[in-house]
């Protein structure tokens, strides 16, 4: 089913993001600046506006920093009431070498409290952007843990996502991305440490694929 999608952001994520799902759904690209990214936009067909306006739709996925994202979602509450918000942060220090949030709560959690009407589901927090470009790893498709406490938004948010080139696995309530998020800062640290940062995914071994399940 086609869906009215807001993407909110024009960096890395963002842009990602609008080309992945831009081909399948209604797309209202939000940025401070939607002048600059009218060439993109017209690119990947998606409608460039400004964050406010980009609040008119049903699933919204926030491509900010968490750093950026709460104050935001503050001043947008009632513009927010009843979407499907969608947190893609980690909530990362300066040097990101760690977490600003503690251990018993995640970016995501910290969006729901701040946009309280809004239903928020978790995605992405794991995809590093240098994988968009490249999805296929030798191993397979990398997955997409997709979490909330609201059973029917998650699967909205699955189905949404379906045609993008990832495995998308239903990770449970929200606060799975106390765990989640911190995969993402343990993968960060061992790419670099490698040498293929920003290249970098995970991938859950064992689960059949379905033509053999
Ligand atoms: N980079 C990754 O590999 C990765 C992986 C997983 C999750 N994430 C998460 O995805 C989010 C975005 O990451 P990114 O790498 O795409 O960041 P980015 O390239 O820095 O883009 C962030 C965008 O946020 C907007 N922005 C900046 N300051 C703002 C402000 N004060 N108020 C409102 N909007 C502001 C800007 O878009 P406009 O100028 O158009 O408004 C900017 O392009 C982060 O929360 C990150 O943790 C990133």
């Amino acid at each position: 089913m086609s869906e009215r999608i807001a993407v909110l952001g024009s960096g890395r994520m963002g842009d990602a993001l609008v080309a992945g799902l831009a081909p399948h759904h209604t797309v209202l690209w939000g940025s401070r600046e939607p002048e600059r990214i009218a060439a993109r936009a017209g690119e990947l067909g998606a409608t460039p506006v400004d964050h406010a306006r980009a609040l008119d739709a049903d699933i919204v996925f926030s491509a900010l920093w968490h750093r950026d994202e709460l104050p935001f979602a503050r001043r947008h509450r009632a513009a927010l009431a009843g979407n499907i918000l969608v947190s893609m942060a980690n909530p990362y220090n300066e040097d990101y070498t760690d977490f600003t949030t503690p251990p018993d709560s995640s970016a995501a959690e910290a969006l729901a409290a701040a946009a309280p009407e809004s239903v928020v589901v978790g995605a992405f927090k794991n995809t590093f952007w240098g994988v968009f470009a490249k999805p296929e790893f030798p191993e397979g498709l990398s997955d997409v843990l997709v979490t909330g406490d609201d059973d029917d938004a998650r699967r909205r948010v699955m189905a949404a996502l379906a045609p993008m080139p990832f495995r998308f696995l239903d990770a449970g309530p929200l606060s799975r991305n106390r765990t989640i998020e911190r995969m993402t800062l343990l993968a960060r640290e061992l790419s670099v440490r490698y040498g293929h940062h920003p290249y970098v995914s995970w991938r859950l071994l064992g689960k059949p694929e379905p033509e053999e399940s």
